[in-house]
C-alpha cells in the first residue's frame, strides 16, 4: 500500500471532515468524532478507570488517522493520571496524513486545539518507518507505518487495551481479518482488551476465534451495538 497522493484518496465534506475515496467512508461519525471516540473507545475500554493507579499504561490502535483518537485520549489522560504515570499510545497506520490535513480535520475541537498543536508541529509529512515522539504529561507517541498485519506481527509489546478503528470491515477488510485478529490477540496483556464501533459478525467471529471474550454494548449515537473484547488467559 503506497503512500501516493492518488493513493490516499483524500476528500472533505462539509468543509472539514475527512472521507477517504480509497475506502469508500468517513474517518469518524459524522455527528462529533470526539464523542464517539470517547464512547466506543475509550469507555468500551474500561477507561479512565482501568489506568487509574496504574504507574504506566499502554493503549495500541489499529489506524491513525487525523490522531483525533491519540487526542482524545491524552486530554482525559492528563485529566486522571497519577503525576508520575505514564502512557503510551501506539498506532499502526498505513497511509498517513499530512500535518496540514490532520489541522483541517482537528479544527472543529478547541478543547483539543493545544495538544493538536503540540502533535502537529511534531508531525513529520514524510513520515519514517517508526515516528515516536514525547508530550507532556507523561505521553508518548509512537506510530509505526506500513501494513497493520506486518507491523503488528513485527512489534515486541503487549497493549493493555486495543482502540480497533479500521474503516468500516466491509471496504477495508484488511483492517478486520483472522489473521490481524489474532496478532492483536498475541499483543494483549493477559486481562487487557479491545473496543470497536463495528459489531460485524464476522469481525466478532475473528476476534472470538482469536482468543477474546467478545461482548456487544450500545453503540455511539444511535448505533445499536458495537463490541469490546478481554483476553481471560
Ligand atoms: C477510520 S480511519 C482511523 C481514524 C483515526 N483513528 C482517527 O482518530 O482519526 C482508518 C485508518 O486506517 C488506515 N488503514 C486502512 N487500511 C490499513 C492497513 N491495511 N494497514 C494500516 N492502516 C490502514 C487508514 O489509512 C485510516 O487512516
Amino acid at each position: 500500500m503506497g503512500n501516493s497522493e492518488s493513493n490516499r484518496g483524500l476528500e472533505w465534506h462539509a468543509g472539514d471532515m475527512p472521507y477517504s475515496t480509497r475506502f469508500g467512508d468517513h474517518f469518524y461519525a459524522r455527528s462529533d468524532g470526539r464523542a464517539e471516540c470517547a464512547h466506543v473507545f475509550i469507555a468500551g475500554n474500561g477507561l479512565p478507570d482501568r489506568w487509574r493507579g496504574r504507574d504506566a499504561f499502554t493503549i495500541a490502535e489499529l489506524g491513525f488517522g487525523t490522531g483525533l483518537n491519540f487526542l482524545e485520549t491524552w486530554r482525559q489522560w492528563r485529566e486522571h493520571r497519577h503525576p508520575s504515570a505514564r502512557l503510551r499510545f501506539v498506532s499502526f497506520e498505513a497511509l498517513p496524513m499530512r500535518a496540514a490535513e490532520m489541522r483541517r480535520a482537528l479544527g472543529p475541537w478547541p478543547q483539543l486545539e493545544s495538544l493538536a498543536n503540540a502533535l502537529i508541529q511534531a508531525w513529520p509529512d514524510n513520515a519514517p518507518n517508526l515516528f515516536a515522539q514525547d508530550f507532556d504529561d507523561g505521553v508518548r507517541l509512537e506510530v509505526h507505518i506500513g501494513e497493520a498485519l506486518d507491523r503488528v506481527c513485527n512489534w515486541r509489546e503487549q497493549a493493555d487495551a486495543w482502540y480497533l478503528d479500521g474503516f468500516a470491515p466491509s471496504r477495508n477488510p484488511d483492517m478486520w481479518s483472522p489473521a490481524l485478529m489474532q496478532a492483536v490477540f498475541d499483543h494483549t496483556v493477559p486481562g487487557g482488551g479491545f473496543a470497536t464501533y463495528s459489531a460485524a459478525g464476522w469481525v466478532r467471529r475473528n476476534l472470538a476465534a482469536a482468543g477474546f471474550e467478545v461482548l456487544k454494548q450500545p453503540g455511539f449515537a444511535g448505533k445499536r451495538d458495537m463490541s469490546v473484547g478481554v483476553r481471560r488467559d
